[in-house]
């Protein structure tokens, strides 16, 4: 190849490879007789989800056909390493796929995501799993197309971990799982350090986009049918922020950019958009501003994750989540008197080292206190490189076991509570599918993100309807049109 007529330009660069992938693709296709199909597997959050929208992007405009099946000829794993428990699951489904690859010589199997940004993961896959092609990892999924024609020309594995995220390329094909609803990213990375968790080690450094870049984004989302749009970021209360990092130092430096609330402001006002939500707040820096125009903005959804991770002050000073029992419950009372009738969802860690049968009572204490309308419980997994890692009071896994389905009991009794106070209500639901059990029936949400059926058809799925919640079943909702 001249490697004087490969651009040098982002994104150009990258339509150039996808243009040398589509060739190298109708040759296949002519040689096989048939369509060329990829699947693509998301393990993870949102974020995860929404880069698994810009492969499938980048391989339908090489010419892929997308199937949901893991016989596909191009076979992507978008990891999650979130928990121990999301590593092995990718390596049972490697095992699987093995045997399926001895029977398709054309299959590439390529692996990408947070999992990736670990060392020790790339020398298993190296050892142990030779027949994967391409491994790259969070920093440069915008690299796919080079990546693939890289390996068609090598014939070999190719790795492209990147240890920083240097640059973000925008402006790349996408593909939307719906048309009516869509994640923007506002930031990337996280800067936060909770002790036990592994984000920011595989995302790397907290970097904002721009207010322009995203209000651009938005409108053109707009423009193509989206009618609800999720505002994604590790922490996107501190969107805007600037830092300066000395060595392992990051300390925030004074800036006049535009902070979250006044970036929602300006979400609000594309033509279009008629619901926002957003994703994840960290109660540390949710401020009085937000609460303001949250209260303010009909567009944005009465619906805030906020993340608790432990009710007890002394776990989460270890936690290094800089907030306390008590300023947690000041925060939810006046988020609840500025927006009574909002839905509050968290996540819950059982088990972090050193939790005392005390602490663990205080949990359960401030999911009593708050009465959560959804609660994510997870059991606490040593992630390597975290600083909870090598704290030595982990606690006993039959502790863990039984508190966690004190927990868990405790959690659902208090969210179908709080699912029934909208019962015989009538709410704005967007409709998102037909329902999987019942043709007759379709699915939707409401602003709260509560899940309704009612009778209706395919017509109705991107549409905002008015629905009477008339029976409650647990966390769901049976209701009619009216
Ligand atoms: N940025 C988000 C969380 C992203 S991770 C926030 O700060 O809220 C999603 C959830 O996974 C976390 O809220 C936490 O509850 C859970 N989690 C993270 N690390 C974990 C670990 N090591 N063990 C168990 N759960 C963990
Ligand atoms: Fe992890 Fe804490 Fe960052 Fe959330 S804010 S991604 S829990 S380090
Ligand atoms: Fe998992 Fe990475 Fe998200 S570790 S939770 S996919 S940021």
């Amino acid at each position: 190849m001249d490697n004087n007529t490969i651009p040098v330009m982002e994104p150009d660069r990258q339509y150039y490879y996808m243009n040398l992938c589509k060739q190298q693709l109708l040759d296949l296709r002519t040689k096989l007789n048939r369509s060329v199909t990829y699947c693509v597997t998301t393990f993870g959050c949102q974020m995860n989800a929404h880069d698994s929208e810009k492969l499938k992007g980048i391989l339908d405009e090489i010419g892929y056909e997308e199937i949901e099946d893991e016989k596909a000829d191009f076979v992507i794993y978008n990891t999650c390493t979130i928990r121990e428990n999301a590593n092995l699951k990718l390596y049972g489904h490697l095992g699987h796929l093995k045997k399926i690859k001895q029977k398709n010589p054309h299959m590439i199997i390529c692996l990408c995501g947070c999992m990736m940004q670990e060392p020790h993961v790339i020398e298993t896959i190296k050892t142990k799993y030779k027949f994967v092609d391409i491994v790259f990892g969070t920093h440069n999924i915008y690299k796919l197309a080079e990546l693939i024609y890289k390996h068609y020309e090598e014939d070999e594995l190719v790795v492209e971990v990147l240890e920083k995220n240097d640059r973000y390329v925008e402006n790349l094909p996408t593909k939307r799982k719906y048309s009516f609803k869509c994640g923007v990213n506002i930031m990337y990375g996280c800067n936060n350090f909770c002790s036990y968790c592994i984000v920011p080690y595989v995302r790397g450094r907290e970097k904002s986009r721009t207010p322009e870049e995203i209000i651009c984004e938005v409108k053109r989302l707009a423009k193509s049918g989206v009618k609800e749009v999720m505002l994604l970021g590790q922490n996107v209360n501190s969107y805007g922020k600037q830092y300066a990092y000395d060595n392992d130092k990051i300390s925030e430096v004074e800036s006049d950019n535009v902070s979250f609330p006044e970036l929602l402001r300006l979400v609000c006002k594309v033509d279009g958009i008629q619901r926002v939500r957003f994703m994840t707040s960290h109660p540390k820096d949710l401020s009085d501003e937000l609460i303001k125009v949250m209260a303010e903005e009909p567009k944005i959804c009465k619906h805030l994750h906020l993340p608790v991770q432990s009710g007890s002050t002394e776990i989460l000073t270890k936690m290094n989540r800089r907030y306390t029992k008590e300023s947690y419950l000041e925060l939810v009372t006046k988020i609840r008197k500025a927006i009574p009738d909002i839905a509050l969802t968290t996540d819950i860690i059982v088990g972090f080292p050193g939790e005392t049968e005390e602490n663990f009572l205080d949990t359960m204490d401030i999911v009593e206190k708050v009465r959560y309308d959804q609660a994510f419980t997870f059991i606490y997994s040593k992630r390597s490189k975290t600083p909870a890692a090598a704290m030595d009071n982990q606690v006993d896994e039959a502790i863990i076991k039984d508190r966690f389905s004190r927990l868990l009991q405790l959690v659902n009794k208090v969210s179908s509570e709080q699912t029934k106070r909208f019962d015989g209500l009538v709410k704005d639901v967007l409709v998102e599918e037909i329902n999987h059990q019942d043709n007759s029936l379709v699915t939707g949400k409401t602003d709260e993100n509560v899940t309704v059926h009612f009778k209706g058809s395919g017509e109705l799925v991107g549409e905002i309807v008015k629905v009477k919640l008339n029976e409650c079943r647990g966390f769901y909702y049976l209701g009619e049109r009216i």
